[in-house]
């Protein structure tokens, strides 16, 4: 991602269809969102990628806590018009990219109770469900449980080979 992607980022990040399935649910500020991104250009454990089809970029994906050995939380989500079957595509490219290129360990995801399509992802791209963080986080007025999701790269070279 590059700064000329800011607008475009935000409008995707701020979509109630996005938006809902956020930890942080409010609606980010252009500028909030730009000092996201400058801590994350400063930040050596953080990767902020744009997934793209002949250029054109569908999705975003951002991988934090990158270390050697480290096991690495990522986040997601698709351009709201994205076209069908680019779950797929934006998972096959992130997980090559973090296990193929930057030999990752391990990849963990969290994702709010509710989110299905995220549940199924996870799970469609070979990860474990490793437990329920029970009413875990405080949204819109009520507490709610968060599932942990993990990978690792044994697990991912076995199933990209066959
Ligand atoms: C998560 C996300 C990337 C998944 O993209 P996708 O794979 O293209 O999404 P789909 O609409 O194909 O749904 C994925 C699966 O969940 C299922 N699903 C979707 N909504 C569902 C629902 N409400 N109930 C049950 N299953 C549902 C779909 O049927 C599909 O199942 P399949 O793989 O067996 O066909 C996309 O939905 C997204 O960007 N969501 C908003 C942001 C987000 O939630 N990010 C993750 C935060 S943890």
């Amino acid at each position: 991602m590059q700064a000329t992607d800011l607008d475009m980022v935000l409008a995707w990040r701020n979509h109630p269809d996005v938006r809902q399935h956020m930890l942080t649910q409010h609606v980010i500020t252009l500028d909030e969102h730009r000092q996201w991104f400058e801590r994350s250009l400063h930040n050596p454990q953080r990767k902020i990628m744009l997934v793209e089809n002949q250029g054109l970029p569908f999705g975003l994906v951002h991988f934090t806590g990158i270390a050697p050995q480290a096991s690495v939380d990522w986040g997601f989500y698709l351009a709201p018009d994205a076209a069908k079957g680019s779950g797929r595509a934006l998972g096959q490219s992130a997980l090559s990219f973090a296990f193929e290129q930057m030999q990752m360990h391990k990849l963990c995801g969290q994702v709010l109770e509710g989110n299905a399509a995220s549940v199924r992802f996870h799970e469609r791209l070979g990860f474990s469900l490793e437990g329920r963080l029970r009413a875990q986080v405080f949204i819109a007025s009520q507490y709610r449980d968060l599932l942990c999701f993990g990978l690792l790269r044994s697990e991912w070279l076995k199933t990209s080979l066959t």
